[in-house]
């Protein structure tokens, strides 16, 4: 699994890089938004475009950069002015397009796969975003996308949300549970039966999918189902819990908030490891180790 990292922030982006597990870098205008007000309120001057060259300059691997626009013909000129502008620098941009640009639910928009499926044919990879079920998937998949990004941890909020599950951003979701919680008061006798039957229009799950984790899960059941080529970017990554997961289904990617990429590495019983390991190294064997 390549693991990229999901923010614009230069200075996570050049520590992770250090790391040498970085393959790649995702954002999008809310993270260069949240990295401009890091650098305004350390009073660095840089321009957008210098910034984002940085951006590109520090990984050998794609970089997305999103598109602003709404109708494709708008997010096809922002795409090549974005490619034009920044390609040059290292050969890795990609372009983000919203996999539905539709600002009311009413609408369906088809502007972004439109887009994707004429820049794809230019020879310019895109990674379509805000994908949040798995037919939007199959829509970018078959519109020739480079890559596609499903947010699970959005998906994990919006079930919690419509359930009235109270929840921090950062919150591990079990929908298995939730799943065994609905079957229990489906078969319940007295009062637990008679109030599911009450909320029997509740549905528990987003068309079927319990959490972020079967979302992705179910994409890439499909993909495998017609041997799709477009990558699967597992996006809104929130905890460690979503990380393994997304691994052992083999996504292609992880795209990890810096936060979550350093969580990934501990483990208490880690630190008490190291301390006792340290404590008993005896004379003898430090003598190995002087030159
Ligand atoms: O990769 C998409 C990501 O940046 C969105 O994450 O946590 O805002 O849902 P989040």
């Amino acid at each position: 699994m390549q693991i990229f990292v999901d923010t614009a922030d230069i200075e996570e982006i050049k520590e992770a890089k250090k790391w040498g597990i970085v393959d790649g870098v995702t954002t999008n205008p809310s993270l260069i938004k949240k990295a401009v007000e890091k650098l305004k309120s350390r009073g660095t001057e840089i321009s957008m475009e210098e910034y984002i060259k940085e951006i590109c300059k520090s990984v050998d691997g794609p970089v997305s950069l999103e598109v602003k626009g709404i109708t494709a013909e708008e997010m096809i000129r922002e795409a090549e002015t974005l490619h034009k502008k920044f390609n040059g620098v290292n050969n890795n941009v990609v372009i983000k397009i919203p996999v539905n640009t539709a600002m009311q639910e009413e609408d369906e928009i088809f502007e972004g796969i439109k887009a994707v499926k004429q820049l794809e044919s230019k020879g310019i990879p895109t990674n379509v975003t805000l994908v949040m079920n798995p037919t939007q998937a199959l829509l970018a998949a078959k519109a020739g996308a480079s890559y596609v990004s499903p947010f699970l941890g959005r998906i994990d909020d919006y079930i919690r949300d419509n359930l009235g599950i109270e929840h921090g951003k950062w919150d591990v979701f079990d929908g298995a549970l939730l799943r065994k919680v609905e079957e229990g008061m489906r078969n319940a006798d007295g009062d637990d039966g008679e109030r599911y039957k009450k909320m029997a229009s509740i549905s528990f799950s987003d068309d079927g999918i319990y959490d972020g984790i079967e979302f992705v899960e179910s994409i890439v059941k499909i993909y495998r189902a017609y041997n799709f080529k477009t990558k699967i970017i597992a996006a809104s990554v929130r905890n460690v819990l979503q990380v393994r997961k997304v691994a052992e289904m083999g996504v292609d990617i992880a795209t990890i908030p810096f936060k979550v990429i350093k969580e990934m590495i501990n483990h208490p019983k880690t630190i008490e490891g190291m301390k006792k390991f340290t404590q008993d190294v005896v004379e003898e064997y430090r003598a190995i180790f002087e030159e």
